[in-house]
């Protein structure tokens, strides 16, 4: 067999398989600069909604291998601040993958670099939609799910797309 031929069934093998969860999985720090705090030396939440928005688009882009627009973000709370000169910690992964659109999880935590101590900020949950080179939404890769924890958050995951859909549809 061929080399070419060979890899050309590898690559077909996967697609039906679909990209594991660690495949797109994405990880960013952020140091927190005057220019990212109000008055009170916090982060502005506007400002930790565009690294969320940020580093959750390069998880669906790694997945689908497509431009994608955030279709939805949602369930985003900030438990505590992060204060200037602190290190913003960005954890992102995918949950959840529909036909076109796809699910995933943001983890926000500070970074004290003084004590090392770290602790969870904000968590949110975002959608993005894959479009093909119309425009439009197009087909994606099955998500993989492997560990114990990744089939829980795909379970938890897929029963939040079919409330979406039923509170957009009315179905
Ligand atoms: C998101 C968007 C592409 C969906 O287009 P649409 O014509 O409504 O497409 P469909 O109804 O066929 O839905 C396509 C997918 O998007 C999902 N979807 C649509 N609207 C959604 C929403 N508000 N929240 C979550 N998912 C949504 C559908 O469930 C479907 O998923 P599936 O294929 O996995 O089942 C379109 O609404 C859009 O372009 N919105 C603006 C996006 C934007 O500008 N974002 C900000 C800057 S990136």
């Amino acid at each position: 067999m061929f080399p070419s031929v060979i890899y050309v069934r590898m690559f077909f093998m996967k697609d039906i398989k679909g990209n594991s969860v660690s495949d797109s999985a994405a990880e960013a720090v952020q140091v927190v600069l005057p220019n990212d705090t109000n008055p009170l030396g916090n982060v502005l939440g506007g400002r930790v909604m565009h690294w969320i928005d940020m580093i959750a688009a390069v998880v669906a882009v790694r997945h689908s291998k497509r431009p994608v627009v955030t279709a939805s973000m949602e369930g985003l709370e900030f438990h505590s601040p992060i204060r200037l000169g602190q290190i913003a910690i960005l954890k992102a992964v995918l949950n959840y993958v529909g036909r076109t659109s796809m699910e995933v999880g943001v983890e926000v935590y500070a970074e004290d670099f003084r004590t090392g101590k770290r602790h969870h900020t904000s968590s949110a949950l975002l959608t993005y939609v894959a479009l093909d080179d119309e425009g439009n939404p197009t087909p994606i890769p099955p998500l993989h799910t492997e560990t114990p924890d990744e089939k829980r958050r795909y379970m938890e995951a897929e029963k939040r797309y079919q409330e979406r859909k039923q509170r957009r549809t009315g179905r």
